[in-house]
């Protein structure tokens, strides 16, 4: 895992929707903070909740502050809620350098930006810096509905000035974003990339219906796991530099035995999201539940992410 050694302290913190907080992060030395490509993200320690992944919307103008955008989960681990709840002005917190390969490619052609909900973070940046160099974009936003889209004005004002915005709400008042087709009418433009952040379900569709085009034109970053954590346990770990073996029981990943073993084990999102946790598989087959390696990698049962994939096998012989 990458350092996560830049203090910073909460500037500013304003609700966003009814479910989204909005962090201005300050560097807590006065230096100006480093510069980020459009998309990318940094891994942000917050005390006794442990690591977790943002995207940068913006960094401000004199370069001292980035802001954040956390949506509650309530479903999460925690990370969001202590945000919420107990982060205030004035908390100290440490967070990586700007990071992520899911970022704006600069060219000419037409770029075409689908978000669901909080996955309009990090397409944000990507946006304005298309704006600024007068490349052709668009962008098709889902929400639940207009209060609950977070950054509405902002991409309202962006609309205004010349982008193609188009807003699509779940409440009934809009018809539903429909990725295929926006795909779709992208045939003829072989040279337009394609950007897509939101819910596994969202992006899953929007692949699909990306398949025929160039890899490269591609680009996904997902917000959550596209599939549930492997916590059935039921088998051993070894790890092959120590020597040591852990039995995962059911409830538990292999990250959380590790942890819980005292083990110095590389995270972040431990989502199966990030890959901060890839570790080489010795021996055994893993069962993975990652939305991070190709099919050709998973096939070859070298590599594993171990906050989210088990084993199908008794044993795992992991290179730790
Ligand atoms: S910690 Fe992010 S993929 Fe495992």
């Amino acid at each position: 895992m990458d350092e996560i050694n830049l203090p910073v302290v909460i500037r500013d913190r304003r609700v966003e929707t009814p479910e989204v907080m909005c962090f201005e992060l300050g560097s807590a030395e006065g230096r100006p903070l480093p510069d980020f490509l459009p998309g990318a993200y940094v891994d942000v320690r917050m005390g006794s909740a442990g690591i977790r992944s943002y995207s940068l919307v913006r960094r401000s103008g004199d370069r001292s502050s980035y802001l954040i955008a956390v949506k509650r989960e309530a479903e999460g681990r925690g990370g969001s809620s202590w945000l919420h709840d107990k982060a205030e002005v004035g908390t100290a917190l440490s967070i990586s350098a700007p990071k992520g390969s899911f970022t704006w490619v600069e060219q000419p052609s037409m770029s075409c930006f689908v978000a669901g909900g909080i996955g309009i973070t990090p397409l944000l940046p990507m946006i304005e810096r298309a704006k600024a160099l007068g490349r052709p974009w668009q962008l098709h936003y889902a929400a639940a509905s207009p209060e609950r889209m977070a950054f509405r004005e902002q991409v309202e004002r962006l609309g205004e000035a010349g982008g193609q915005v188009y807003l699509h709400f779940s409440d009934g008042s809009t018809p539903r974003l429909d990725v295929a087709s926006v795909v779709r009418r992208l045939d003829a433009s072989a040279d337009a990339h394609l950007y897509c952040c939101g819910p596994g379900r969202m992006v899953d569709a929007f692949l699909a219906a990306s398949a025929h085009r160039a890899a490269h034109t591609v680009h996904v970053e997902r917000f959550g796991a596209g599939q549930a954590l492997a916590t059935e346990g039921g088998y051993q770990v070894e790890l092959a530099r120590s020597g040591s073996r852990h039995f995962v029981p059911p409830g538990k990943t292999i990250l959380d035995v590790l942890i819980e073993a005292g083990a110095d084990v590389p995270y972040s999102c431990g989502q199966g999201v990030c890959g901060a946790c890839q570790t080489r598989v010795l021996h055994g087959d893993v069962d993975h539940r990652d939305c991070f390696f190709t099919e050709e990698e998973k096939a070859s049962n070298s590599t594993m992410l171990i906050c989210c994939s088990g084993a199908c096998s008794d044993t795992l012989v992991l290179d730790l």
